[in-house]
């Protein structure tokens, strides 16, 4: 950021670490972290003396901002939590959202632990994410499918489609590890999205108003996604080729994320609203960026 008058204001130090306390509160959250983790962890530790120190640096860089971006995401959830209860959704889906926000803090901690293996301390300054339109002449139902929609639809569809792409080319096995314990559950994120409509769908039945709306607000929706989400940058030519050290640590291609977007976008979250009767391939040929 730079001031008014041009000059670089003095940096804060970050203000959060994700290091966990030295109190008996640690043990408890490793025994919900052992109960809630998808796939049992396989131990293997990180060989930092095998990369050029550029390479580490990169990776580190890299693995301090998916920290601030997993932290920052347990609001999101929990914001959709008191949407849901405001809906009067089950007390399984509120359940549900609940343990995923409790996924984004165990995911901040998993990053902290790459941090920490690159040799920096896991500490950020985590920013208030924006969190879902509450829509105007929109009833509590609505606002809640439009959370789900945009939060888990649409964004944890394309995070984990990321994760699946990183582990295609990740050969650094500590890297792999952390990725895997990721994807397991961002995985669950996005599916979480189509079964919260899936439940919803003799309500929508009732009231078609809603489908037609919900699709008319995914034409902003997917705009948003498109301008945050799918890396495409005005000239691909000045994206630098990934050496095989980057790949092997996990750097991600910048030049394959348009293309795993927009596959992504076709392949799995079209189809998958268009099976609940959502116009979504249409309202993706009409996105703009106008609420
Ligand atoms: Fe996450
Ligand atoms: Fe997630």
């Amino acid at each position: 950021m730079t001031a008014m008058d041009g000059s670089i204001p003095p940096s804060r130090s970050p203000r959060f670490s994700a290091a966990l306390s030295v109190t008996p509160l640690a043990d408890e959250y490793r025994r919900q972290e052992a109960a809630l983790r998808r796939c049992a962890p396989i131990a293997v530790t990180f060989e930092a003396g095998i990369y050029r120190p550029r390479t580490i640096e990169k990776a580190r860089d890299l693995w301090l901002v998916r920290m601030k971006a997993e932290y920052e995401s347990t609001a999101v959830f929990t914001d959709m939590a008191q949407l849901l209860m405001a809906a009067g959704a089950s007390l399984d889906a509120h359940a549900v959202v609940l343990r995923m926000a409790h996924d984004e803090l165990r995911h901040a901690e998993l990053c902290a632990r790459a941090v920490t293996a690159l040799g920096a301390l896991p500490t950020m300054d985590p920013q208030p994410p924006q969190l879902a339109g509450r829509g105007e002449n929109c009833g509590p139902e609505e606002r809640a499918l439009r959370s789900v929609l945009y939060g888990c639809c649409l964004s944890e569809t394309i995070n984990a489609a990321r994760f699946v792409d990183g582990l295609e080319t990740t050969t650094d096995p500590f890297m792999r590890e952390i990725l895997r314990q990721l994807l397991s559950d961002e995985r669950m994120h996005a599916q979480f999205g189509f079964l919260y409509f899936e439940a919803w769908c003799p309500w929508l039945d009732e009231h078609p108003d809603v489908r037609v709306r919900l699709a008319r607000y995914l034409e902003y929706a997917f705009a948003v996604l498109e301008r945050d989400l799918s890396g495409r940058v005005a000239d691909p030519s000045s994206i630098a080729e990934l050496d095989d050290e980057e790949r092997a640590i996990g750097m991600p291609d910048r030049k394959r994320l348009p293309l795993t977007f927009y596959d992504t976008v076709a392949g799995a979250i079209l189809p998958g609203l268009e099976r609940l009767q959502i116009a979504a391939t249409a309202a993706w040929i009409a996105r703009r960026l106008v609420a």
